[in-house]
């Protein structure tokens, strides 16, 4: 793709950057760091698939995760960081699509896009140190089948809202439990270096969740957190996708900045589960 430079400065504008991101093929172009300026907006339609090429393309088939006392094993640990690194890269063209297709009016809608920019340079980052653990195991990115679940929700993320209730406060939120427990199973198998690497992603983590709840909470008007975060998911998401293993109560109090939304996810049950249940 052409790159168009503005005119005073040598940023990238942003639409281009994610652009580039979304709809380049390779590795590298996922990973694009280039300073940006925020000027214009134009129509963009999402595309159902993000450019993927080669080893990047996504697969029909599945791969079972490793049970976690089989996580020491050198070919089980490179299934379980290359299943991060696929989370990391569909984090990266959803956040990339999200720059192109929300409104950019307000002063507001900018600032909002900046917070995505932001996020989206960390799973760059998280993305880099997956695949560069990866290869010190004599693996690599796309050595095992790669899945598009989080990709085919972007289709139902019409609006800022929808995006930060799915992306920030349920597969991020999510993801601190999980980004924690993995860490300690690591450091349990005397794996530190992918310790520390997930350490680095929780870091990150409880900040992608506190912006998605700072800009609902600026949305919610009158409603509380929760039953706007509720009246939003969109079908067949439900809270409970918001909690990972070892649910950790305080550091999801701690990202989201609401008890009363904290307490409420606690006590959720998941109709699904319970119709089974009662099967
Ligand atoms: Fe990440
Ligand atoms: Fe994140």
């Amino acid at each position: 793709m052409q790159h168009r430079l503005s005119e005073n400065t040598d940023k990238l504008s942003y639409q281009d950057f994610a652009r580039s991101i979304l709809e380049g093929e390779t590795l590298e172009s996922k990973l694009l760091a280039a300073p940006v300026h925020w000027e214009g907006w134009s129509p963009y339609e999402i595309p159902r698939h993000p450019g993927r090429k080669g080893r990047l393309a996504f697969s029909e088939k599945q791969i079972k995760f490793p049970k976690a006392h089989h996580l020491s094993g050198r070919e089980n640990k490179a299934i379980a960081l290359h299943s991060f690194a696929n989370h990391e890269l569909l984090a990266i063209e959803m956040m990339a699509t999200a720059l192109l297709i929300y409104p950019h009016e307000t002063e507001d809608d900018v600032r909002f896009k900046k917070g995505i920019l932001t996020a989206l340079r960390d799973e760059q980052k998280h993305l880099s140190l997956y695949v560069g653990r990866l290869r010190e195991l004599d693996f690599d990115f796309g050595d095992f089948p790669l899945n598009d679940y989080f990709w085919r929700q972007m289709e139902k993320l019409t609006t800022p809202a929808a995006y930060t209730a799915v992306m920030a406060l349920t597969f991020e939120a999510a993801n601190l439990d999980f980004a924690q427990y993995y860490a300690r199973i690591f450091r349990e198998s005397g794996d530190l270096q992918t310790a520390e690497i997930l350490d680095t992603v929780l870091a990150d983590e409880v900040a992608h969740v506190a912006f998605g709840a700072h800009w609902m909470k600026k949305w919610k008007q009158d409603a509380d957190l929760w039953t706007y975060y509720q009246s939003i998911l969109p079908w067949p998401l439900t809270p409970a996708r918001s909690r990972g293993i070892d649910f950790d109560v305080d550091l999801h109090r701690r990202a989201v900045g609401d008890d009363s939304f904290v307490k409420s996810l606690v006590a959720f049950e998941d109709p699904f589960k319970v119709t089974k249940r009662t099967r």
